[in-house]
Parts: C-alpha cells; structure tokens; sequence
C-alpha cells in the first residue's frame, strides 16, 4: 500500500477522479503568508488538471519558485499540446507564478479569466501581444467533449478577479482561495490530513470577512450546487462532506454580536494622559446621548486590549477616537484599534476624532486621515483644545457628540465625503 505521507515527495499528480488531478505544490517551510498571515505549518498551492474526451484543462497554476514541482506533476498525467484550456481563477501571484511558462509550452491554450481580471491579466504577462483570452462571467461554459466547465463570478473573494468554476459531471467544484486555508499536509484531503479547523477559520477571519458581503452574494450562487468535491487553491481538498464547509462558510457571514437593540450605535473610544481628552470623552458623550435612537458607549483604552472590540465596531453605525497627542503623533493604542479592523468592512460607518495636546496637536488630523483611509465618513472637523478643556471646549464637545448622534441617526442631514472606492478600482487588497 501506497504511504499516505509520499505526496510530499513525489513528483506524480494526484487523483481526485479518473478524470482529475491535483498537480499543486507543497510549501511547508512558508511561515508568514502575504506578510502578514501565519501559516504554522506552511500551505500548499493546489492546482487542477481535467481530461476531457477533447481536450485537457489546468486549473490555476503555482507560486513560481513551485513551478518545477507543478510542471513534473502536470507532466505525469498529460502531454502540454492536449493542454486546450487554462483557467485562472484568481490571479494573485501564488496562483499564477507558472504561467508564463505553462504559456510557452501550451501555447495554444486558451485562458478564461473573469471580466475583472483582463487588465491584470496584461500586466501579469507583461506583454502587448498577452495570449489570447476569453473573458467569463457566471454560467458560462467550457467544453472539454465530455466534461464541461461552469464558471460562477465570486469577486473580492479574495481579489476583484476572483470567480470559481465548477465542474459539472463529477460536481468538483474548484473554488480558488474560497474555502482555502493555509495548512500543509501532503495527504490532501480533509478526511485524512491532520486537524485544520483552526486554519480553515483562521483564512476566513482575514481573508474572507471584509468581505462578508460579497461571501454571502457567491454563497447564492454555491449553495444550490450538489457538491462532492470542493477544491480549493490553498489547504485540504474537501471531499469529505464538503457541504459542511459551505455552511460554516454561511454562519461565519452572519453578524458575530445578538442585536440587542433597533437603535443606532456610536462607540466612543479615549485614551487620556491627565485627564483632559477624557473630560472631552465625557462631554461628546453627554451630547450624544442627548439624541434619541442612538446607543453610546464610552469606552477607556487604557487597559491596551483592543480585539475585543472589533466585533463591536464591525456591528456599529459609528466611531470616535479620542487621543492625546504625544512626540507628535496619536497613542499606540488607538493605532493597534485602528489596525485590528483590517479584518472587517468598515467602509461607510461615521468617524470622528478629538483629542487634548500640549504642543502640536497633530493626532487628531492623524486619525481622520486613517479613518478616511478605512473609508469611513469623517463628517465633522475633529476637535483639538491646548491642555486642559475649558468650559466653552467642553460645550464644542457636547455639540460634538450631538451632531454626530444627529447625523447617524438621519436626524441631520449627513455631509456627504466621496472617497474613491479603491476596491472598484480593482485594486489589489495586500
Ligand atoms: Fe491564494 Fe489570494 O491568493
């Protein structure tokens, strides 16, 4: 019997069917993915090929330092003139390191891309003469003779360009980053590899829920599909009861806190020094729960911890950071906030700073800017007062809290700022 541990080291491709195989690459030393992900035991770049009775598929490639490995187990299973279709769904570079070469050894393959990913597809090739491709959107079709490939548009998940693509005999769906997580294990699949659910919600939590949204529009298109294998680019293939992996895909989208109430909610985050950003804390919350229809909360940073509110912050209608400033620049703590919310959406809530300085003052500007960066609406000038709030400062404060409660709840009309919707701009999301 074949050892369940010889993938690793073996240059053959693996089935998943007769027809299927996976022909990724194993990277288990990678321990940091994109900079910023820790990937404890590596990750692997899963990619696909399908025999059809004319013609032969490849389904994204691998991170290019990886291409030998793909390329040997590419070469177990087909011959690069059967190779009629290339399919990339997803054109991050771990994806698509290879195929530039795989281009010059099929070069009369065709590629099928997502429409939002024709203009990277330029660049990533770096030629004006790219090969030619067919841009695909949700229930389109490739024929291999008797295998047929679906394509379904799943964009943001991770990149603009993301799609998945399904194939209908065998009911395989190849999701890309989808359903992925960073866990090495040469035995493949979900049913033998060791435990990955912290993994599986680890990529989910940074990956997937800023875009919680766009999940739950490509769960529309998924769910209704019969599944008996899911295979995604990163971590184990999901063959056994890979419906389970959809649904917890499902209740990861939903809103992490029980609403307690209907009303709005406007959390009002300080840290204070001596005393006087947390008088003008107190004031912009006495003005803001002047306003009926709105929760507020005031909540100190002192204490350093900030994960626990980034549930809190994804659930509310609006923030205020209330910072001193110090050696010019806002406190650490309302910048490991302000970071910790990379892993949600917080685009359209309302966002305000204010802050006590001695000198400078320049934290408040500091935090609108990154507030506007996050793409929050920054509808009011924040305040700064020198040292120690007078009472006329506290009452600019308690208006303030007023007329930021005021515009959340609509009771004001809201002053609109656009900010240019990077993510439309197809804007890679590293
Ligand atoms: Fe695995 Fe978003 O690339």
């Amino acid at each position: 019997m074949t050892s369940l541990l010889n993938v690793a080291h073996s240059s053959v491709a693996v089935p998943l069917s007769e027809r299927v195989y996976w022909i990724g690459a194993l990277d288990p030393q990678l321990r940091t993915f994109d900079l910023i992900l820790k990937t404890a035991n590596g990750t692997t770049y899963n990619a696909y090929l399908v025999r059809g009775s004319h013609g032969v598929a490849v389904i994204d490639t691998v991170k290019e330092n990886f291409a030998e490995d793909f390329f040997r187990r590419l070469e177990s299973v087909a011959r690069y003139d059967e190779i009629s279709v290339i399919v990339l769904n997803h054109l991050e570079p771990d994806h698509t390191g290879a195929l530039p070469e795989l281009l010059k050894r099929a070069p009369q393959a065709k590629l099928f891309i997502s429409h939002k990913a024709q203009r990277m597809v330029k660049g990533l090739l770096k030629t004006d003469e790219a090969q030619s491709f067919t841009a695909v959107t949700t229930n389109d079709t490739v024929s291999l003779g008797d295998r047929t490939l679906r394509f379904l548009n799943t964009p943001y998940l991770h990149w603009p360009d993301t799609q998945c693509t399904y194939l209908e005999e065998e009911q395989i769906l190849f999701s890309g980053d989808v359903f992925g997580c960073h866990f090495c294990d040469p035995r493949l699949f979900n049913d033998v590899v060791g435990d990955f659910r912290f993994s599986f919600e680890y990529y989910y939590a940074h990956i997937m829920r800023p875009f919680k949204s766009y999940v739950l529009e490509a769960l529309e298109l998924i769910e209704p599909l019969p599944l008996t294998i899911v295979a995604p680019t990163h971590g184990p293939i999901l063959r056994d009861n890979p419906r389970q992996y959809v649904n917890r895909f499902r209740e990861l989208s939903q809103p992490k806190l029980r609403k307690e109430t209907a009303d709005k909610t406007l959390l009002i985050f300080y840290i204070s020094s001596y005393g006087n950003t947390a008088k003008m804390a107190e004031a912009v919350y006495a003005g803001a729960s002047e306003i009926e229809g709105i929760r507020v909360s005031l909540l100190d940073l002192q204490g350093g911890e900030v994960e626990p509110f980034v549930d809190l912050i994804e659930e509310a209608d609006g923030i205020v950071l209330g910072s001193p400033t110090i050696n010019g620049d806002a406190t650490k703590p309302m910048w490991d906030l302000l970071s910790s919310l990379v892993v949600i959406n917080a685009q359209g809530k309302v966002g305000a700073a204010f802050g006590s300085y001695g000198w400078s003052g320049e934290a408040i500007g500091m935090l609108e800017d990154r507030l506007r960066g996050l793409k929050l609406r920054v509808p009011l000038q924040g305040i700064r007062v020198k040292l120690i709030p007078n009472e006329a400062e506290l009452a600019s404060c308690f208006q303030f809290g007023k007329q930021l409660a005021e515009i959340i709840t609509e009771k004001q009309k809201r002053k609109v700022i656009d900010f240019e919707d990077l993510f439309k701009k197809d804007t890679p999301l590293n």
